[in-house]
């Protein structure tokens, strides 16, 4: 089976990566000592009781990210940190909504990540483009007007090195108490041929409502790739569904053991896999789980003894370049 080196040398996308959950947790010491505000709790390798302890985390961290030099630092440590990881191309999702007035606005707040995305290629060879996303404990308005700017982004042309900048729209947060269905007006404001629907869903959800979260935003946002989506594996039919699709799902381990979906041992992952669901690995947010992309491809062998071919599967870039809507990492590779 594959050895340390073997893992790490092995060409990954990491498609499901938070930008701010992704923030070294030095970074996040020292952010907050320049900016005079406490830090956040270290809560990486420790369970959270349920997700709002998580989300009350989060915000703190982007209550940090207060200067231009903030974001240009953040970005490039996460593509640092993917290239050790052995990624050559990353995806990181933006809960801009929650930290965008700092910077002058969503719109302003894109271009200085786009020039920061552009120096961080440059430094480290890892190539980017980036996934907007809705806070879906926000009012639905906040949803829409995001899409609008999203959309008004993406027409401009602003990019990272003549690519779009946007490769997706996406929703955050509490999926439990926030269903998709009141967000359909905004993916189709925001999603276009260049912008793909890229919701969390089938992460958490009421008693028996993950997979149906699921179905909702295959049939009816036309999401061809799902963040998360493993609870899809409690029904038989839906995973039968994704299957002839090809409906992509991006699986977060440790993300799903520490927020109390199921334990690594008992992912979900192996069994939609077996069922022909195409799935890749990812760490979510290391930051607040202590995961990084590697250390995900070596639970992945090690606690659920996934083989060789399946690790290779899930790391794949061809599985990526294949999702035909998917431009930017086409003129990357
Ligand atoms: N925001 C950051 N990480 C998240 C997750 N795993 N689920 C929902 N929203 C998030
Ligand atoms: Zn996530």
């Amino acid at each position: 089976s594959m050895d340390g080196r073997c893992l790490a040398s092995l060409p990954k996308a990491e498609l499901h990566l938070h930008l701010e959950g992704a923030m070294r947790a030095e970074t996040l010491t020292e952010l907050c000592r320049k900016h005079g505000v406490k830090r956040p709790m270290d809560t990486r390798g420790q369970r959270f009781a349920d997700f709002s302890p998580f989300a009350s985390c989060y915000i703190a961290v982007c209550e940090c990210l207060r200067e231009k030099a903030d974001l240009e630092r953040l970005v490039l440590e996460v593509a640092e940190d993917a290239s050790a990881s052995g990624a050559l191309w990353i995806e990181p999702a933006l809960s801009i909504d929650l930290y965008a007035d700092q910077f002058g606005g969503v719109e302003a707040t894109l271009h200085l990540l786009f020039q920061a995305a552009e120096a961080a290629e440059e430094a480290t060879q890892v190539a980017m483009g980036f996934i907007v996303a809705a806070e879906r404990h926000l009012p639905v308005a906040r949803a829409e007007a995001l899409a609008k700017k999203v959309r008004d982004v993406v027409t401009s042309g602003a990019g990272i090195h003549g690519r779009p900048g946007i490769l997706g729209f996406g929703l955050h947060s509490d999926e439990a108490n926030h269903p998709p269905e009141p967000f359909a007006e905004a993916f189709h404001l925001a999603c276009s041929d260049l912008v793909v629907p890229l919701p969390h869903a089938g992460e958490f959800a009421p008693t028996g409502g993950g997979a149906k979260s699921v179905r909702f935003c295959v049939d009816h946002l036309k999401a061809v790739r799902i963040a998360h989506g493993v609870l899809a594996a409690e029904d038989q039919e839906l995973v039968e569904h994704l299957a002839k699709l090809q409906v992509c799902l991006d699986v977060c381990p440790t993300s799903n053991e520490l927020l109390g979906v199921m334990p690594v041992t008992e992912s979900a992952l192996t069994k939609l896999l077996a069922a022909g669901v195409p799935c890749t690995i990812n760490s979510d947010d290391p930051l607040l789980f202590g995961s990084s992309l590697l250390g995900e491809f070596r639970r992945c062998r090690d606690e659920l003894k996934m083989s060789d071919e399946q690790l290779a599967a899930c790391a794949d870039l061809i599985q990526v370049i294949e999702e035909k809507e998917n431009i930017g990492v086409r003129q990357v590779l």
